[in-house]
């Protein structure tokens, strides 16, 4: 136990670290050109906060939350999404009072779910989101889709689709449910009892169900789509109009209705080509009353999810891992005991002038040094001793080519960060 991680987390070995900091730099740059600012919030929250706006009635609230009570008797939750955090947070600090529409996202944030770990399932993930608060048009959706899309594609990734619907809003989803509830009729009670509980509480929630034999009876069931108020459906058709527009391809799939409570009108996913069925690579949708829900003032607002993990699934299934580039620029080796300090201080030379640079920790023999500037890649070794250095000189050794030539103990640091 002592040195196994816990079921459904994984750490990030420093030999990955280059492939988050690329996808880490492609979500930056997306999200920064589109006007989206950087947000940080708490990885817990007041568990209250998830209850109110995930929804009692989901699987996340129900089934999937590491809850506990603080030393102060207070029940606290890690984070199971981001939204709620953000929303919080933009109600907190009257980000609502300044100029609207608030655009933020946050940069591969910690998240936690009490899943049953299998492929592409964690228990612990990291979410890239972007949310917009203060924006009621389809624009905002279509502006998060293609930048979501934008960066998916910066990153090599192809075939993907955007699956869309529309779940209504508070006043057509009640004509919905009154459809749902009648077409189910007595096979409710051949439901799993967490559907019969969603039944009465929340029937839109019975798509949402895993279980087979409940699945089964709702696959027919009449499409929220068919039951949409005329703002909804012109809502929806001007989105299609806008990614249409911009050639992003979109399926609609009447079937999505999210695993969270707080949408309304536009739903959408990204399902992953290559990794297990229904997975889905990102979730989004608009969420209109849930700042109000919260406590803050009514705000039209959409946003999406996006996990680390399930990116580099993707990346990995369609081949587009790039190498790890070198640790390593120079390495500089030393010729002996009495060479360690200026071995050490051209190695501080060249770090100063951005020159990425190594030298030995261990007292290796020469031979050794060299073995280990080959293991870890490095372009240039500089060897400091000797008779050149005797003469005022460091050796200089490519080691692809195997050329040498010798630079001036004064200016070497210079002439090689200039190499480079
Ligand atoms: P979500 O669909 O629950 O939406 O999660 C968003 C994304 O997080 C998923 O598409 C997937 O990439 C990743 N993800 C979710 N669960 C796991 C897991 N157990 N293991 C690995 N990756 C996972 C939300 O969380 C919403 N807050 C998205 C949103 C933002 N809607 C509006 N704004």
């Amino acid at each position: 136990m002592l040195t196994q991680a816990p079921k459904g987390t994984r750490d990030m070995l420093p030999q990955d670290a280059y492939l988050w900091h690329w996808i880490e730099q492609k979500e930056r740059e997306a999200a920064a050109r589109a006007g989206y600012r950087e947000i940080r919030t708490p990885v817990f929250e007041h568990t209250e906060l998830f209850l109110r706006g995930v929804g009692d009635t989901t699987d996340i609230v129900q089934k999937e939350m590491y809850t506990f009570k603080d030393k102060g008797d207070r029940s606290i939750t890690l984070k199971p999404e981001g939204t709620a955090g953000a929303v919080r947070s933009f109600i907190e600090n009257h980000l609502f009072a300044e100029t609207l529409p608030c655009k933020v996202y946050y940069l591969n944030a910690p998240i936690f779910r009490y899943e049953n770990p299998q492929s592409g399932r964690l228990r612990e993930h990291h979410q890239f989101g972007m949310e917009c608060f203060g924006g009621k048009e389809p624009t905002v959706e279509a502006e998060l889709i293609s930048t979501l899309m934008g960066m998916l594609t910066s990153l090599g990734l192809k075939n993907l689709s955007v699956h869309i619907n529309s779940i209504g809003c508070p006043n057509c989803r009640p004509k919905y449910h009154a459809a749902l509830k009648q077409y189910l009729g007595d096979n409710i009670h051949c439901m799993c009892a967490t559907c019969r509980e969603r039944f009465e509480k929340n029937p839109l929630r019975i798509l949402d169900c895993k279980e087979e034999k409940c699945r089964d009876i709702v696959k027919d069931a009449p499409v929220i789509l068919d039951c949409l108020c005329d703002e909804c459906r012109e809502h929806f058709n001007q989105l299609q109009a806008l990614l249409t527009a911009q050639k992003i391809p979109f399926e609609i799939d009447p079937h999505i209705v999210r695993g969270l409570d707080y949408y309304t009108k536009t739903v959408f996913e990204i399902i992953m080509q290559s990794g297990r069925e229904g997975l889905a690579l990102c979730g989004g949708g608009r969420y209109d009353g849930l700042v109000e829900q919260l406590g803050g003032p009514a705000t039209p607002a959409a946003g999406f999810g996006i996990g680390a993990e399930r990116i580099l699934i993707e990346l990995r299934n369609q081949n587009l891992l790039p190498p790890e580039p070198s640790t390593t620029d120079v390495y500089v080796a030393n010729l002996g005991a009495d060479m360690k300090i200026p071995a050490f201080s051209f190695a501080q030379a060249l770090r100063a002038l951005n020159v990425k640079a190594d030298s030995d920790l261990n007292g290796r023999s020469l031979k050794a040094q060299f073995k280990y500037a080959d293991k870890i890649g490095a372009r240039y070794v500089a060897l400091v001793g000797g008779d050149e250095y005797a003469r005022g000189v460091i050796k200089l050794r490519d080691m692809a080519t195997k050329e040498e030539k010798e630079l001036p103990v004064d200016t070497a640091a210079q002439a090689v960060a200039d190499m480079l």
